[in-house]
């Protein structure tokens, strides 16, 4: 069984935003990933929660935004009242991961995590109840089209294993593509987000398809 493959936005054509949503819908995408990032955290900027509720209305998949932002306890209403169905902070930003995910969950959002490359797999032991989504960052985040960390494979079946019979779902993000996919899905994990080797392909009907193979 293949991983689900989870458009990455960072990567589309923000001019033509509305049709790069459709095409993936079209295509069979149920989940798309949009990349907050507040110059801080990581040195690049993104944007915040107007072009996230700008996609809500656009978009009938369901929204996992991953927040690459300092202080993420400021921002998760705001996000959530957006249209963020999955919620999702850096084990390396939040301040009190159980107290974010509570207040996610609260908000009427699905909680995630994301953990960097080189972060302690274990420190989010604790936290595991309280997760729906936890993502595993196969690049140090900030940017899209950087290469795959091999290693990263080794984290993913780590985290596929420590689930046990636990609910949330298992994903990894960046430098999926075609010449990843084969082993970011051999290690179970339950979705691969996919930017650039999604929205670079010329036709990207076809590449969703040939990814979710
Ligand atoms: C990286 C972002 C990723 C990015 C992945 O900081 O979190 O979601 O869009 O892009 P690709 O698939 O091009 O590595
Ligand atoms: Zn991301």
């Amino acid at each position: 069984m293949n991983c689900t493959i989870s458009p990455s936005l960072l990567s589309a054509d923000f001019a033509h935003l509305e049709e790069q949503i459709k095409v993936v819908e079209a295509a069979g995408a149920t989940r798309l990933h949009i990349d907050v990032m507040d110059g801080h955290f990581v040195p690049n900027i993104t944007f915040g929660p107007m072009i996230v509720a700008a996609i809500h209305r656009l978009a009938t998949a369901r929204l996992d935004v991953h927040l690459m932002i300092e202080y993420p306890e400021r921002y998760l209403e705001q996000f959530v009242q957006a249209g963020a169905h999955t919620l999702i902070v850096h084990l390396e930003a939040s301040r009190n991961l159980a107290r974010d995910l509570r207040v996610i969950r609260e908000l009427g959002a699905a909680p995630g995590v994301a953990i960097n490359p080189g972060s302690d797999f274990n420190a989010l032991t604790p936290y595991f109840d309280l997760l729906d989504y936890l993502l595993i960052m196969s690049v140090q985040p900030g940017f899209g089209a950087q290469q795959f960390i091999e290693e990263s494979l080794g984290t993913m079946e780590t985290a596929v294993a420590a689930r046990q019979d636990r609910s949330y779902l298992v994903a990894v993000d960046g430098g999926v593509n075609l010449d990843t996919i084969g082993r970011v899905s051999a290690t179970g994990i339950d979705i691969a987000v996919v930017g650039s080797g999604l929205y670079q392909a010329a036709d990207i009907s076809a590449r969703f398809k040939d990814l979710s193979r």
